[in-house]
């Protein structure tokens, strides 16, 4: 229907005849000719109804916003002092010889160009979304990465290989979606959490070298960077080593940055080990584009009279560490209130903080409400750690290790964000030496901080029953600018060591055989030694898009609540397809109703 895209006309095709389709953008009526912004998929251009061509001109009065529109008509210059130095095809304009309403339409619910939307009100009307420059070039985008990364790989010898979306639950840390069987009462299929589990059977089977863009469901409380259903870029290798994998992953990363972005990465990433990012950044995907770091101060505090900090300090899981904040003493009252609301949402019981107004005049030169608690030597100390100089402030985390990384690490990319103590740079890096185990209070037992598939550390095995906290394993994840974008291991492809694994969690073998069998039995059949990773696409494409949140990057997302407000799924469905499955539900269908266009 057309000869050219609306975004691609320009002084090259100067007095040549053009057909366009597109959507009305703007209208606007100057003194008896109208100018229309024709919009496609590659921009917009100008086009101009002049009242001689009596019924194009009786068309385009007719035209309102989002019409579908084809024109035919002449590419010419704009008049002088007309020229748009910002539109790529702002120096000219489409004299328009015919013009065509393909379809009109209702006024829609908002103007495109409103940066100011509710996101309910965009998800609700996704399609008219996703007509706005920005959404076309996101998803734009995602399709080139996604193509990057599969070229790489092709040229690097995997093969992809599809894996079922009905299977059996595969461990990965959330809860299912489940999916009931018609045919087997009482029975269900659970949708994959990741394609793990086959994805060895696959190395088992041979292929050597696999990978698959595939989509994964978790049923989790989601957040910015959650969706429950999102996409990975997931990819297994036998015989290669974990350094092997990394630098394999990490040059396709560089290749994607290099290609999409034009950004050179650095070769190679840096490599921190859980403990020593967990020390100096509170956090395991630290954001390495802020400078700041936590100080240790646990050793100082066992015998201070301050409580807080002499309890946490003598708790054998307790932390007492520092955030020193450069410039910082200017802090009204009211923003460290407020910052200490933000902690507390980490768990943190309190911010105790130190205003360092001047130092050589000793503790005179301090300013806080725990100075008279610690003794001078230990101020002094604390001082010489933080490297603390006149003007800064300290805050401090006590508490247990956990909640203090989490209260001091949160507030470390706040404070250095909001106070420009930030690169603008991209920072990736590699964080290894995870812990095979981490407890769980609530279950009263120890849960595989990866999955339960990951090989313990060369010389770790004996610790699995011994001293399973201490036990670290061959995981590595790979982070981006504070964002955790992909995350892998070397597997377990001895029987007996997976067995071990299994017993550390708690897992009797009858359960270890009725969940795993499978597993088990195909790890007696000549496994290979293997390992891989598993990409986040939708929060690699997120970040390179410099979106706020992976929704943005996702055609058809789901709200917070895990709502699809556009086809307002999920819904409720007729007795007759529950009585086909075997369900009844607890309570009636009427009363599980809710209410229709409710907000995620
Ligand atoms: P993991 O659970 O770390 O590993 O997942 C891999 C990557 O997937 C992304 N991701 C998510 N993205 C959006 N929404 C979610 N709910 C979500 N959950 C995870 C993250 C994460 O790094 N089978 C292993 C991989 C392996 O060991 O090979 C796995 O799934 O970017
Ligand atoms: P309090 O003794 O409760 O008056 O607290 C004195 C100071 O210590 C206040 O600034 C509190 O915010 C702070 N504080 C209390 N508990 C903690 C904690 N667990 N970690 C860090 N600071 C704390």
């Amino acid at each position: 229907m057309r000869t050219h895209y609306c975004g691609h006309v320009n002084r090259n095709h100067l007095g040549q005849s053009v057909t366009l389709c597109g959507w009305a953008h703007r209208r606007r009526d100057h003194g008896g000719v109208i100018f229309i912004d024709l919009r496609d998929r590659e921009g917009v251009v100008q086009v101009v109804c002049d009242p001689s061509r009596i019924e194009t001109f009786r068309a385009a009065e007719r035209v309102r916003g989002e019409f579908v529109l084809k024109v035919e008509g002449r590419v010419r210059p704009r008049p002088e002092g007309t020229v748009n130095p910002h539109l790529p095809t702002g120096e000219i304009e489409v004299e328009v010889h015919t013009l065509e309403i393909l379809n009109p339409s209702q006024t829609p619910p908002f103007l495109l160009e409103d940066e100011n939307l509710s996101e309910n009100v965009r998800l609700t009307h996704r399609y008219l979304d996703l007509r706005r420059p920005a959404m076309q070039a996101n998803l734009k985008l995602r399709y080139t990465v996604a193509k990057t990364m599969r070229n790489f790989l092709d040229t690097r010898g995997f093969i992809e290989i599809e894996t079922p979306m009905l299977t059996r639950s595969t461990p990965e840390g959330a809860r299912d979606y489940l999916v009931p069987s018609r045919v087997h009462p009482g029975q269900f299929y659970a949708l994959p959490q990741s394609p793990q589990l086959f994805k060895q059977l696959l190395m088992v089977s041979g292929f050597e070298r696999y990978f698959q863009i595939t989509k994964c469901f978790r049923d989790e409380d989601l957040r910015a960077d959650r969706q429950p259903e999102f996409t990975q870029v997931d990819i297994e290798t036998s015989f290669m080593s974990a350094a092997g994998i990394m630098d394999l992953v990490e040059e396709m990363i560089r290749q994607v940055f290099r290609s999409v972005l034009d950004v050179e990465l650095p070769t190679p990433f840096p490599r921190l080990t859980y403990a020593e990012a967990m020390a100096r950044f509170g956090s395991d995907k630290p954001d390495l584009r802020v400078s700041l770091e936590l100080v240790e101060l646990t050793d100082l505090m066992k015998d201070v009279e301050f409580k807080v900090f002499r309890e946490a300090a003598a708790h054998p899981e307790g932390r007492v560490a520092a955030l020193r904040v450069p410039e910082g003493g200017g802090l009204s009252r009211k923003e460290i209130d407020e910052l200490t609301d933000f902690v507390k949402v980490y768990g943190a019981k309190g911010l105790a903080y130190i205003k360092v107004n001047n130092l050589a005049k000793g503790m005179e030169g301090l300013q806080s409400p725990i100075l008279k608690f610690l003794p001078e030597q230990t101020v002094k100390a604390i001082m010489e750690r933080t490297q603390a100089s006149d003007g800064d402030l300290l805050f401090f985390g006590a508490d247990k290790a956990k909640i203090v990384n989490d209260a001091l690490g949160a507030l470390r990319t706040r404070i250095g964000h909001a106070r420009g103590l930030a690169s603008a740079e991209w920072k990736p890096l590699w964080v290894v030496d995870f812990p095979m185990f981490e407890y769980d209070q609530e279950a009263g037992r120890w849960v595989a901080l990866h999955h339960p598939f990951t090989s313990p550390a060369d010389g770790h095995e004996d610790l699995l029953d011994s001293d399973p906290g201490k036990a670290l394993s061959k995981a590595y994840d790979m982070v981006l600018n504070g964002w955790e974008i992909g995350g892998g291991s070397i597997r377990i492809h001895r029987q007996d060591v997976q067995s071990k694994v299994f017993d550390a969690l708690n897992l009797g073998a009858q359960e270890a055989r009725e969940k795993f069998g499978f597993l088990l039995d195909a790890l007696q059949y000549g496994a290979p030694p293997h390992g891989g990773l598993a990409f986040g696409l939708d929060r690699l494409v997120a970040l390179m898009a410099r979106a706020e949140s992976i929704r943005d990057v996702i055609a058809f997302p789901k709200t917070q609540r895990a709502n699809d407000l556009m086809t307002q799924a999920p819904n409720t469905v007729s007795e007759g397809q529950l009585r086909e499955l075997h369900i009844r539900l607890r309570q009636s269908v009427a009363e599980v109703q809710t209410p229709v266009g409710h907000p995620g």
